[in-house]
């Protein structure tokens, strides 16, 4: 699943060097992260001209913590490879004016000229990014409370379920869907109940992933295990068997 993704991802990179990456964190895109290092030390892929705009950040939480995710970046892609600093963009956990700094992170989006591929995880509840169920289909980039499920969920990567923080700056599910191509990523079976809702349920704000419906170009990576309640899955294998036949097999 990551070896498919991480290929797709240097393929537009080698397509456009400029390439605008919307990032995500979580234990889902590790792999990726591990795939792209290993082709730019072997391979020499080229993150020299890119830039990146990663979903969401913790509030309250500095850069240097361990559990930010401004670190966790830092540690699991961006030091392994020739970015520059400057063309990373991460919500700031510290901010003091969060509104002003919100549209800030839109706009600049906007200046980057829009987000090429976005890596997206999907939480138990059916979230993106920090957009728990109920957040608008519409929502921007704002500061989100956190559900109760997602911080016991995280509690795992603190020392104590009280060290979680409550609340995230996210982009929001519309700034999600202006990304030219979404990549969404699930393993394990803890998310086949979210992937058959995001993928073949109705779309609804209780399930912000089932918005991914609206998109004309999104990509699911999956497990066979988070696959595995999907109604129709073997016509998914069959579309995907099929691809070879108009040569489209690179999608
Ligand atoms: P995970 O998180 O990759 O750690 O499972 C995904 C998410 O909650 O969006």
């Amino acid at each position: 699943m990551s070896n498919a993704a991480a290929k797709l991802i240097a393929a537009q990179l080698r397509r456009k060097p400029d390439s605008v990456l919307g990032l995500a964190t979580g234990s889902t895109p590790l792999g990726i992260y591990r795939e792209l290092a290993r082709m730019h030390r072997e391979e020499g892929l080229d993150f020299g001209g890119v830039r990146t705009f990663n979903l969401d950040e913790y509030y309250g939480l500095a850069p240097e913590h361990p559990q930010s995710y401004r670190y966790f970046m830092d540690e699991n892609l961006l030091r392994h490879v020739n970015i520059d600093p400057k063309n990373v963009h991460i919500p700031g956990g510290l901010v003091k004016d969060i509104e002003a700094s919100c549209s800030e992170y839109e706009a600049s989006i906007g200046q980057a000229g829009g987000i090429d591929i976005q890596l997206l995880g999907i939480g138990r509840d059916g979230h993106i990014a920090f957009n728990e169920p109920g957040s608008s289909l519409g929502s921007r980039t704002r500061l989100k409370t956190l559900a109760q499920e997602t911080i016991s969920d995280n509690a795992r990567f603190f020392r104590s379920l009280d060290e979680v923080p409550r609340f995230a700056i996210t982009m929001g599910v519309g700034t999600i869907l202006e990304s030219r191509h979404i990549v969404l990523l699930a393993s394990g079976v803890e998310k086949s109940d979210a992937v058959r809702q995001a993928l073949e349920g109705p779309v609804t704000s209780e399930i912000t992933a089932s918005a991914l419906q609206l998109h004309s170009t999104v990509t699911a990576f999956l497990d066979d295990a988070a696959a595995e309640k999907l109604k129709r899955r073997d016509y998914y294998k069959y579309v995907e068997s099929m691809r070879q036949v108009v040569g489209q097999e690179d999608l």
